[in-house]
Formats: structure tokens, C-alpha cells, sequence
């Protein structure tokens, strides 16, 4: 079987101010009419063998999270509740946990709930592919042509080839987030690849590979896990265990440790919608290069991204700009700086 685990537990900084606390960017429609976790969850389709999902969320996500599956007709009777966020690798712990809790040893497909995809044939198919190798003890990742030397992503160096059809191969290193430098270089000597940030592997692998790497982390998750209380569909973690793992993610914690991982490369026009910056690249422009949602009038604009949520927006005689109109926030932001955007959130964090 394969259990789909959504990693739906990031606040999504860089797209404030429509993304906030109560509100992350995976719960809203940021890209199209559905919010990014319905798309997430309806882009595995009908892969053979596919079960229901579990999803990994913040609690206080809770009943967003079950009301935005119920509306796509998904029924999972796992959403498992973290009293607070403690990275990836935990939260793939404890869905492995719920997981062999129904089978032996299921295969995980983890995705993180804020990507989006144009092509989903091409995800379901690199999917397929990595099924066997995942049945073999594999741990697989999907990995994208990089297209700049970013440093928000790990890169993944392609060794020995295992099937010259798909082009997978085994994974001859792994660096999570490496230095400016560093992502220059690989970028340059096109022998890297971007990881997506989606993983498929047997849930008992993925739990040895902690035992192995993070033990205290496997230990903490297990009494999180084994402590956890039910009510209806949702399962609340334990939160003195849970906190007491090491905070960590999966690719420092795993990925970047194991020996046995392979790349699976993926071309489905995919994009981790970090910041405004993505929106624009993966949004339907208008002649002169915009993208635009909701009320907004321009003149004499070029290639800017303009959201209104709740007034008339108008620009006239700019380019290269971000702005997003809410109704208690506006930003203006140069396209090129909106990485920084996280440094405003930090701020309004500490004043308030
Ligand atoms: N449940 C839960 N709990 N989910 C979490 C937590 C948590 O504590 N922290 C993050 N997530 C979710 C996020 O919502 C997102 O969907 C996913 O896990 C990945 O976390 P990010 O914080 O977005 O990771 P990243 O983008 O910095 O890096 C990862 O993704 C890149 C591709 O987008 C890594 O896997 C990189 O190697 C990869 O290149
Ligand atoms: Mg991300």
C-alpha cells in the first residue's frame, strides 16, 4: 500500500500578509480556485495502490485542514495534531508510526502541502517509478533541473544510473541549503539536481534510518505517538514527548546521512511557492507581464504581481514590484528583494 503523508506544518513567512499564523499559504488559494493542500491531496489521484492520507498539521490548523479535505470529498481518518512544530523529520516519524499501526510496512509518499505542479501525469508517473525502488528499501527523491544557483533547496548529485529509461539513479550525495558558492557550483557543473522536497520510502526503512541517525528523535516521536489521544478523525500527539524531540528536518536528518537514497528526475513544471516571486513566474501574465488577482487597474506596468483583496488597486509607471493589498496590511515590495519579506514578519513578530 501506499500512504500519502502531507506535510502541512510551515506558516509561510515570505507570503505575508496573505499568509499568517492562523492562516499559512498551503490553506489558501494562492495559485488557483483550490487552496495548495487540496492540490496537493488531489494530485495523487489514483495512483495504484493509494490509500487515504495522513496529514501532519499544527493544531491549531485542525479544523481548517478537515473542513478544506471534506469539501474535495477526501476522507482521512489521520490528521495527526502537533502541540507545536518541531521540523520535518518528526512529523514524518510519527505518520510512519500511524502508518505500520495498520500494516507491516507501507510504502510513505511524502509531500509537502505548498508546491505546485503543472504537469500531474508526469508527478504520478515519476511516482510509479519509484515504487519498486521503495520495495527494494530504497529512499527515494524526485529531483527538478535547477534553474539558478538558490540556496533555499538541497541539491542532490546524481551517481551510478539505475534504469537509463527513467533516469534514475542512485544518489551520490546529498546537501541540504548548501552556500551561495557552493550552489554556483553545482548549478554550473550540471551534475546536480534540486530535491523537491518529496520522499518515497517504506515507513520501517524510514524509522530505521532514525534509530540509526536520530535516536532520540525516533524515541521522542514514539512515546508522541504511543501517547497520542483520539477524537474523531484527529489524533493529538503527545505534547511533552513531542516537545521534547530534537527539532529537526528530514533532509539534515536523513537524506543527507543515508546511504541508500536515489533521484528520480521529475519535469512536471513544479515550483515550491516560496515567495511572491513564484506566484508571478507560475501566474498566467497579461501582455505587458503582470499577473494579477482581484480588483486592480494599471497603466504603463510591467511584470509585477498585484493582489487586491478588498480595495481597488491601482499602479501606474512601475515595474518589477510586488503588491499585495489585505484589508490590515499592504506590501510593496521590489521583485527581487521578496525573499526578505520573512524579515518583516520577524519584526511585526517581536513588536507585538
Ligand atoms: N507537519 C509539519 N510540521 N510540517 C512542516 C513542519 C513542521 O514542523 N515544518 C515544515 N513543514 C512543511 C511545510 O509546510 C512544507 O510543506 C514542507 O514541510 C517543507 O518544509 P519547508 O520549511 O518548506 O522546507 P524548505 O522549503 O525550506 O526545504 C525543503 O523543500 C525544498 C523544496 O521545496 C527541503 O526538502 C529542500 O531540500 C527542498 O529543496
Ligand atoms: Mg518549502
Amino acid at each position: 500500500e501506499l500512504v500519502p503523508v502531507i506535510l502541512s506544518g510551515g506558516t509561510g513567512s515570505r507570503l505575508w500578509p496573505l499568509s499568517r499564523e492562523l492562516y499559512p499559504k498551503q490553506l489558501l488559494p494562492l495559485v488557483g480556485e483550490l487552496t495548495m493542500l487540496q492540490d496537493t491531496v488531489l494530485r495523487i489521484g489514483d495512483l495504484s495502490g493509494v490509500c487515504s492520507p495522513i496529514v501532519v498539521c499544527n493544531e491549531e490548523h485542525r479544523f481548517m485542514v478537515a473542513e478544506q479535505l471534506r469539501a474535495i470529498g477526501i476522507s482521512s481518518d489521520a490528521i495527526m495534531l502537533e502541540p507545536c512544530g518541531r521540523n520535518t523529520a518528526p512529523a514524518v516519524a510519527v505518520a510512519a508510526f500511524e502508518a505500520v499501526s495498520n500494516e507491516t510496512d507501507p510504502l510513505l509518499l511524502v509531500l509537502p502541502a505548498d508546491h505546485a505542479m503543472r504537469d500531474v501525469t508526469a508527478f504520478q508517473k515519476a511516482v510509479s517509478v519509484g515504487i519498486p525502488l521503495a520495495l527494494s528499501g530504497k529512499l527515494v527523491t524526485f529531483g527538478i533541473v535547477p534553474t539558478s544557483p538558490d540556496t533555499g533547496y538541497g541539491y542532490i548529485n546524481a551517481g551510478e544510473s539505475l534504469d537509463p529509461v527513467s533516469g534514475a539513479c542512485r544518489v551520490a550525495r546529498f546537501v541540504e541549503k548548501p552556500s551561495r558558492e557552493i550552489a554556483e557550483q553545482y548549478v554550473a557543473s550540471g551534475e546536480y539536481f534540486w530535491n523537491s522536497g518529496m520522499f518515497l520510502f517504506s515507513a520501517q526503512r524510514y524509522l530505521r534510518e532514525l534509530q540509526e541517525f536520530a535516536p532520540e528523535m525516533l524515541d521522542a516521536c514514539r512515546s508522541a505517538f504511543m501517547s497520542a489521544r483520539r477524537e474523531q478523525d484527529f489524533i493529538r500527539l503527545d505534547k511533552s514527548a513531542f516537545a521534547s524531540s530534537p527539532a529537526n528536518s528530514i533532509d539534515y536528518a536523513v537524506m543527507e546521512k543515508t546511504a541508500d537514497a536515489v533521484v528520480i528526475p521529475l519535469d512536471a513544471g513544479w515550483s515550491d511557492v516560496g515567495a511572491w516571486s513564484a506566484l508571478w513566474e507560475i501566474g498566467a501574465k497579461d501582455v505587458n507581464g503582470n499577473v494579477v488577482r482581484g480588483d486592480v487597474l494599471s497603466h504603463a506596468t510591467r511584470d509585477c504581481y498585484i493582489y487586491a483583496e478588498s480595495r481597488l488597486v491601482s499602479t501606474v509607471g512601475v515595474e518589477q514590484l510586488v503588491v499585495i493589498e489585505t484589508a490590515d496590511a499592504v506590501l510593496v515590495a521590489d521583485k527581487s528583494s521578496v525573499q526578505d519579506v520573512k524579515a518583516v514578519v520577524a519584526a511585526l513578530n517581536t513588536a507585538r
